[in-house]
């Protein structure tokens, strides 16, 4: 009996799908049926930001469930507390308070109607770069193919073109006029929509899934102050950036901003058991002091859900995971730039921590995506994953970009091990090419 002999698995028609067959995982590698070693080059779906089996996680989940495996959420519980605690410490200053959901997209619905709630207004900005989950809201959310599915929108939610710095940039131009080019446009787009009847506008603090893009100086802190000149909350989705992905424990770091709401995943428990949050500033809990909080759900701070973020916190702080990303983080990039020196299909490679991109492109002069928008007519991508997968080396891409965001216990070793295999896999492709 195969994967899809009774499931239907996410993103792909399920005909001729041959999912691998996992037995067991430990660390960076898991391990097929037959044996074969796998290293875990993309964190699974870039969650499992402390590697596999980890029995840390694995003692707290067991003795919370022992102990008290379920509340209602009106109902006090101090691993619930505890946990809300210490992910508001870690969050920028003004963040005060977590409403605990049971994943992503879950934590963007929510957003959306806590931003809705607190201004009393309706429409909702996103970047069409980017993805912030499949439900109903998340999915609208959604600027990438992802959301057709759930088309006709919803009316009021509004998408705009938010930076891919490598592609965007004009010859000659500077990041700043970059970003100053975008802002303009951005703004006469919220003037076109009438400022005062939007609640919230959504951004990856650096996209994700839709090739790691790293926003040009200075854009996340004008989106900030056009925000705030027009009384929009800014959402930052830190689903897949959070809990040190890109080398620091939020990715609003990197760009000293405050955001009125973020939102949080997959690193808050790294995958060992599912849960989600939306932290709010301080305005926005006060006000939820007098006013009805309209969001719930039954499993809003599953108390094992909670034992797992405070497990994983106190290991991300004890084995100095954080620093970890940043540093490797910094070694893997160099080592991809030499690969790009040395490959002409790479036309970028760039990363934040352990939170890195491959480009391909068909010619570096013009940039051509070597696969676009859902299709990859020379099959480039495909043979490129299969080649990796086949020497051991797992990971998944968007479009032409290959997805490297390994966890955080990756020692330069294997970094070295894989870049290599990377090499050799780009070396053959190029070889049956020419
Ligand atoms: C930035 C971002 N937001 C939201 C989501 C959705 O999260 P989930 O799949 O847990 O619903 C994802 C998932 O990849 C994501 O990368």
């Amino acid at each position: 009996m195969s994967e899809r002999s009774y499931n239907l698995i996410s993103w792909c028609a399920q005909g001729h799908l041959k999912p691998l067959q996992i037995e067991r995982a430990e660390g960076l590698y898991f391990y097929d049926a037959q044996g074969k070693r796998y290293a875990d080059m993309s964190s699974q779906l870039v969650n499992l930001n402390i590697g596999h089996g980890n029995q840390k996680v694995a003692e707290a989940v067991y003795a919370q469930m022992q102990k008290l495996p379920y509340l209602a959420p009106n109902l006090g519980v101090d691993t619930r507390s505890e946990a809300a605690r210490r992910i508001v410490e870690k969050a920028p200053a003004n963040m005060a308070k977590v409403f605990f959901v049971n994943a992503g997209a879950e934590a963007n619905e929510n957003a959306i109607k806590i931003a809705r709630m607190f201004t009393g207004r309706t429409k909702i900005f996103s970047g069409y770069r980017s993805y912030h989950g499949a439900s109903y809201g998340a999915a609208n959310l959604t600027g990438e193919s992802r959301r057709f599915a759930s088309e006709p929108g919803i009316p009021g939610f509004v998408k705009f073109w938010n930076p891919h710095v490598y592609q965007d940039i004009l010859p000659g131009e500077t990041e700043a006029e970059l970003t100053k080019r975008l802002l303009k446009g951005l703004r006469a787009q919220i003037e076109a929509e009438q400022p005062e009847k939007i609640a919230a506008l959504f951004l990856e603090s650096i996209v994700g899934s839709n090739g790691i893009l790293i926003p040009p100086e200075g854009y996340m802190q004008g989106v900030r102050a056009l925000c705030s000149e027009y009384g929009i909350m800014m959402v930052c989705d830190e689903v897949m950036t959070g809990f040190g992905r890109t080398g620091t424990w939020f990715a609003v770091e990197h760009f000293a901003i405050q955001p009125d709401i973020m939102t949080i995943a997959k690193g808050s428990t790294c995958g060992y058991v599912p849960l989600g949050g939306v932290i709010v500033s301080q305005e926005i809990a006060d006000f939820f002091d007098e006013n009805k909080l309209w969001c719930g759900l039954t499993y809003s701070g599953h108390p094992v859900g909670c034992a797992a973020v405070n497990a994983v916190l106190t290991i991300y702080e004890e084995e100095h995971l954080i620093e970890a990303s940043q540093e490797q983080g910094v070694y893997l990039l160099e080592k991809l730039k030499e690969l790009q020196e040395k490959h002409a299909v790479i036309g970028n490679v760039r990363g934040k921590g352990l939170f890195c991109g491959v480009e391909f492109v068909k010619d570096r002069q013009n940039k051509t995506p070597i696969a676009a928008n859902g299709k990859d007519p020379d099959g480039f991508m495909k043979n490129l994953l299969q080649g990796l997968l086949q020497k051991g080396f797992y990971t998944y891409h968007h479009d032409n970009v290959l997805i490297i965001a390994p966890p955080f216990i990756i020692t330069k070793e294997q970094i070295d091990e894989n870049v290599a295999i990377l090499d050799e896999v780009l070396c053959e492709m190029a070889s049956k090419e020419g």
